[in-house]
């Protein structure tokens, strides 16, 4: 039962305000890139990582991350989802395959271990969640509240995402794509999705002031 881990990083990432890809800024000497890697391996529970980059670093990439001999490195796309299908199109015969995010660089080995571990137990789609704390409203164009969800039925949506190969690649092959995270796509085809407990490390590092964190919390480590 092979478990391959997916990590597109081929965006700009440009809410971080940094002049690099965001998966390459670097965190404690070392890229969020190759700590988003190290915690897939340290999970224990991964054999084998894509890492998707941008294609004019792809030598740069493959030179470095994939000297490893369970690393492979691919070009991504346009969109986001056309990197994820890259690496579905590298993924091979894996029976599951997780689709991480570079940005989520502090991720905890264990909560990586618990998605695989759901997988395991027969879940065809896993997302790690965690409660909400802000009040979440919807809004028009114009600003003007148009809703306000009930706070105690919604989930902030954390990765890695989990999923058998077989329920991903149906899912990328049903056509639209417009979504922004990859249990969307999969809850479109009926397939039941289920939440695991996510964990605050595992926040997504988007703009200055997660950097910021990120980078306290790498020092209270060391
Ligand atoms: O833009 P967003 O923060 O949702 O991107 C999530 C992840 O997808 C990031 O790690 C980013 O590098 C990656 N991505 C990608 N290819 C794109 C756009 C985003 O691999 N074209």
């Amino acid at each position: 039962m092979s478990v391959v881990a997916l990590v597109p990083a081929a965006g700009r990432g440009l809410r971080l305000g940094e002049q690099i890809p965001k998966a390459f800024v670097e965190l404690g000497g070392r890229t969020m890139l190759a700590r988003a890697v190290d915690g897939l391996r340290k999970s224990g529970a991964v054999d084998r990582v894509v890492v998707i980059v941008p294609p004019e670093l792809l030598g740069s990439v493959k030179a470095d991350l994939g000297r490893s001999h369970d690393v492979d490195v691919v070009a991504g796309g346009a969109e986001r989802t056309d990197s994820v299908r890259a690496g579905l199109e590298a993924a091979g015969d894996a029976e599951f395959v997780l689709v991480h995010d570079a940005a989520r660089a502090l991720t905890p080995p264990a909560m990586i271990a618990r998605v695989v571990a759901e997988l395991k137990a027969g879940s065809a789609a896993v997302i790690p969640v965690l409660p909400v704390t802000d009040t979440i409203k919807s809004v028009d164009v114009l600003g003007m509240v148009t809703g306000t969800p009930l706070r105690s039925e919604l989930r902030a949506v954390q990765t890695p995402q989990g999923f058998s190969t077989q329920v991903l690649r149906e899912a990328y092959d049903a056509g639209d794509l417009a979504a922004t995270d990859d249990a969307s796509l999969v809850e479109r085809l009926g397939v039941s999705v289920q939440t695991i407990a996510g964990e605050a490390h595992a926040f997504k590092i988007t703009t200055p002031l997660d950097l910021v964190l990120a980078r306290a919390l790498l020092d209270a480590d060391s």
